[in-house]
């Protein structure tokens, strides 16, 4: 990447984190804590997003919070009881690495009063992000590219073309009635002009399997649509059905992004972020990989 990349990633200043879902594949765990909060390893899926948006040069983070807000808040915050007493027993650098996830950036916490879907999540952010264009990264899809952050890599396509863009991945068919699927004409370079963009399409109704993924960078003239979006699939209001809007009256492009996706807000893919994350820990890789070995020896299938 040039730094006039870079750069003109950076002029995406601001971005919306929504982690105010009800987390109901992971009940009972997320009757008391946010699903955004589960360990992958030893950190919290949210830590890593927003890491992920640190590392592309965002500076304020708006996270969307339902239940559990205060151990969202708390995470991010100076945990000073917690410091102190580390220090005064010797534990330095383990104290230096909780205050480090204090100052990582600028949080700013808005409720959003009950789940009425992703759409209406990212509309609660309207009054901070005001009139700018701005990252969305989904609280439970991470994205594992060391090479270029994935909300960096979005950043980038739409400071190249001034349109909204959201991250893209190929699904096998069987797969396409759980994403939101979008299709167009591939432009060169992973940058596809969609012409249609749709949530969960019924089985063998797809119009393509490109899949979309938690990760997006919008224009504020995405907060109006969304004001007047009606309830969509499973009586929630679908950003999906905002950026169909969008599609029609300014165009939409999406990105095939570089990197390994996991869906942490699924079971297996929760499981599988575990297992690739702990597998690059250099204090896990081998005692782990001795276990794996002998699990696929001697499970049966
Ligand atoms: P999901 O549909 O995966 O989250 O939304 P969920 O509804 O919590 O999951 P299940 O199906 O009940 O297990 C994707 C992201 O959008 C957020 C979620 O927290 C998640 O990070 N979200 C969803 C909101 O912030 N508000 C909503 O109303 C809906």
């Amino acid at each position: 990447m040039s730094s006039t990349d870079t750069k003109a990633a950076k002029l995406i200043r601001k971005c919306v984190i929504p982690a105010a879902g009800l987390g109901t594949r992971f009940l009972p765990a997320t009757k008391a804590v946010p699903k955004e909060m589960l360990p992958i390893v030893d950190t919290p899926t949210l830590q890593y997003i927003v890491e992920e948006a640190v590392a592309a040069g965002i500076e304020d983070v708006v996270v969307i919070n339902g239940r559990g807000k205060s151990a969202i808040e708390d995470h991010f915050d100076i945990g000073f009881e917690l410091e102190t007493t580390m220090r005064a027993r010797g534990k330095t650098a383990e104290a230096d690495k909780l205050r480090a996830i204090a100052n990582l950036v600028r949080i700013v916490s808005v409720r959003q009063k009950e789940p009425l879907g992703l759409g209406h999540a990212v509309l609660c952010a309207r009054s901070v992000i005001g009139n700018e264009p701005f990252g969305v990264l989904l609280g439970d899809d991470m994205i594992d590219s060391p090479e270029e952050p994935g909300i960096g890599q979005l950043a980038r396509i739409y400071q190249q073309h001034q349109k909204a863009v959201i991250a893209l991945m190929e699904v096998p068919d069987s797969e396409t009635h759980l994403y939101g699927i979008a299709a167009g004409k591939d432009l060169g370079n992973g940058v596809i002009q969609i012409d249609h963009v749709v949530e969960k399409p019924k089985k063998g109704t797809a119009p393509s399997n490109l899949a979309v993924i938690g990760r997006y960078v919008l224009p504020p003239s995405i907060f109006p649509i969304l004001e007047k979006q009606t309830t969509g699939v499973g009586g929630e209001i679908q950003l999906t059905d905002g950026l169909a809007t969008l599609q029609k009256t300014e165009g939409l492009l999406g990105y095939k992004f570089q990197g390994q996706r996991y869906d942490a807000g699924d079971k297996v893919g929760y499981l599988k972020a575990n297992i690739a994350y702990a597998l690059k820990r250099p204090d896990l890789r081998g005692g782990l990989m001795e276990y794996l070995r002998e699990v696929v020896k001697t499970e049966k299938p």
